[in-house]
């Protein structure tokens, strides 16, 4: 990241009076024009970070460096992206330490991939998959814009994960796994053989029919803990004299989070999981056709002595109220009425 004051090739971020911005990269003796006048980059170039300059017509424009949250929601995009609450919890929760081994797969538009490479530092490896060339190259592109040259602990990789992995790292040599992908199900196999034991494998995806599936998987590939799964809503707030509350829109969905933890090999999870739903998960997995139970979607069955007794209470309890209320007379029952 460049500090100091502002200096030719720099990302500025301009931010007029009404919240609008515009990005920019300084270059000498160059303007950036609006459809009322123009801002030059000269009166930016050498000076500090933050401040704020004059548009020709006399509006005030405040000039920062963007931050990486900045950057991820302006830069190009070839798929879309992991938005910054998303990567927080995955930066945190996966515990991406400096100097950790991280493989990640799909790059996509490489969002994720800068805060795994701010939080593994340069000490780190973050070997990132994907397998459509032109998003790892937009990828690629937007890391080398966003930390001034490629990024020594990144190695981006074009190809299938469950292809490329096994060639590119050794087995139980990774630390942390992030899968952002539709199907992450499928790289179950290779995730494992590449995770040390202890490591954590952590999934992004963006509906619940995913999300019972990798669980499933997981489970029934039995390297794994018990997964854990959440998903996290973040709510801005308008701050503007007494008018202070929650904003009016929100970004109700983004995705799902799950988490594993790799077992140590030849140990299987000492809590066993619950029957997961049929044909929820494996290679064979066809769409179910036939009906699903209670049990298939996580509800409680009563045994059949329960349902038997609850039936005969009902039966009794309905017996007793028409005895004592042949006519079916409303006011019979009421407060007092005993
Ligand atoms: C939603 S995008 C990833 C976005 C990225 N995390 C970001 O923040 O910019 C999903 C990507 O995964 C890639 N992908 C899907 N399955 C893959 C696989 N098995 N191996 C490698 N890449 C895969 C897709 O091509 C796509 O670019």
């Amino acid at each position: 990241m460049r500090r100091g004051p502002f200096r030719v090739g720099d990302r500025v971020q301009l931010t007029d009076p009404k919240g609008r911005m515009h990005t920019i990269t300084l270059e000498e003796g160059k303007e950036f024009h609006t459809h009322r006048g123009h801002i030059k980059h000269d009166d930016l170039i050498g000076n500090p970070d933050g401040t704020v300059v004059k548009h020709t017509v006399g509006t005030e424009y405040l000039a920062l460096r963007p931050l990486l949250s900045d950057y991820v929601l302006s830069m190009p995009r070839g798929a879309q992206v992991v938005y910054p609450k998303d990567a927080g919890q995955i930066v945190t929760m996966a515990d991406i330490f400096p100097g950790a081994r991280v493989v990640e797969a799909g790059v996509g538009s490489g969002a994720l991939s800068l805060s795994l490479l701010r939080a593994v530092g340069d000490k780190g490896r973050l070997f990132s998959f994907e397998r459509r060339e032109d998003f790892a190259e937009i990828a690629k592109a937007n890391g080398r814009v966003f930390f001034g040259e490629d990024h020594p602990a990144w190695q981006v990789s074009v190809g299938d994960l469950v292809e490329t992995l096994p060639s590119t790292v050794d087995n139980h040599s990774i630390d942390r796994i992030v899968l952002d992908m539709l199907a992450p199900w499928e790289c179950l196999e290779v995730v494992a053989d590449a995770l040390a034991p202890g490591g954590v494998l952590i999934c992004y995806v963006a509906t619940a029919t995913q999300l019972s599936r990798v669980a499933e998987a997981a489970r029934l590939h039995g390297s794994f803990t018990e997964p854990q799964a959440w998903e996290s809503m973040v709510r801005g707030w308008h701050l503007e004299g007494l008018s202070v509350r929650p904003e009016h829109r929100m970004h109700g969905h983004t995705g799902f989070l799950i988490t594993v933890r790799r077992l140590a090999p030849g140990s299987s999870a000492p809590h066993v999981s619950k029957r997961p739903a049929k044909g929820a998960y494996g290679e064979d997995y066809t769409p179910v056709d036939e009906e699903w139970t209670p049990e298939d979607v996580g509800e409680r069955v009563k045994s059949d002595k329960r349902l038997r007794r609850v039936r005969r209470d009902a039966v009794a309890n309905a017996e007793l109220s028409v005895s004592r209320n042949p006519t079916g007379d409303e006011s019979l029952g009421e407060a007092g009425d005993e």
